[in-house]
């Protein structure tokens, strides 16, 4: 049976500390060593509680046909907030809001569980993110993204303008790309 998609509530929150890591620790080897995913986790790789009360996170939930049990198996969602990426833990104050005549929307906290990895989850929450965002008013969107995340959004149209490396809270350099989608024409 495939995923349905609903915005997050506050209440998936312990669901989503756990498949988050799930997600990192799996999907992002070959791409970080463990030590740079266990130093993001937390802080980088983390729920950002202001995009669920923004209605702007999305969950995809799957169904146990045997059991009708529903975990949630994906994550992912767009912002209309300063903040570039990272969990409440990696936040010190206030997040305003972007102007969406002249800032982007970022693309935000995409995880999958390993399980349901390659079956375009992913490519379903970017559809429902930049629906959002553009709903909401913004021309261009840019992400923020972790090595692993670049194939998917690179399908969507978005480019790499800038390639560097966050420095996690012990140090460790965590590389990364800006990428960005220009409006349409
Ligand atoms: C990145 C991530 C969210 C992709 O989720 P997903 O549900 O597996 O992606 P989809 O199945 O929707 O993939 C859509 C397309 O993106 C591309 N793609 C996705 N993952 C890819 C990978 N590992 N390698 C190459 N291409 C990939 C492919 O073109 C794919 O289409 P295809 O399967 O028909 O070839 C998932 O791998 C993940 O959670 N990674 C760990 C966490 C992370 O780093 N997230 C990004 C944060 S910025």
């Amino acid at each position: 049976m495939p995923p349905t998609y609903r915005l997050a509530t506050l209440a998936d929150i312990p669901a989503l500390e756990a498949l988050i890591p799930l997600s990192a620790r799996t999907l992002q080897l070959g791409y970080y060593t463990p030590a740079q995913i266990e130093a993001a986790l937390g802080t980088v790789f983390g729920v950002d509680t202001q995009l669920i009360r923004d209605g702007t996170y999305f969950v995809a939930v799957a169904t146990d046909p045997a059991t009708a049990a529903e975990r949630l198996v994906g994550c992912g969602g767009w912002s209309q907030r300063k903040t570039l990426y990272g969990g409440d833990r990696g936040k010190t104050g206030p997040d305003p809001l972007r102007d969406p005549a002249t800032e982007p929307a970022m693309i935000r906290a995409f995880f999958v569980h390993p399980d349901f990895a390659r079956r375009g989850i992913g490519r379903h929450l970017m559809a429902r993110s930049e629906a959002g965002a553009r709903a909401a008013g913004f021309r261009s969107i840019e992400i923020v993204a972790t090595l692993p995340g670049e194939p998917l959004y690179a399908t969507f149209g978005y480019a790499a303008v800038e390639r560097f490396a966050l420095t996690l809270p012990d140090g460790t350099p965590l590389p990364v790309v800006r990428l960005r989608k220009l409006p349409r024409p």
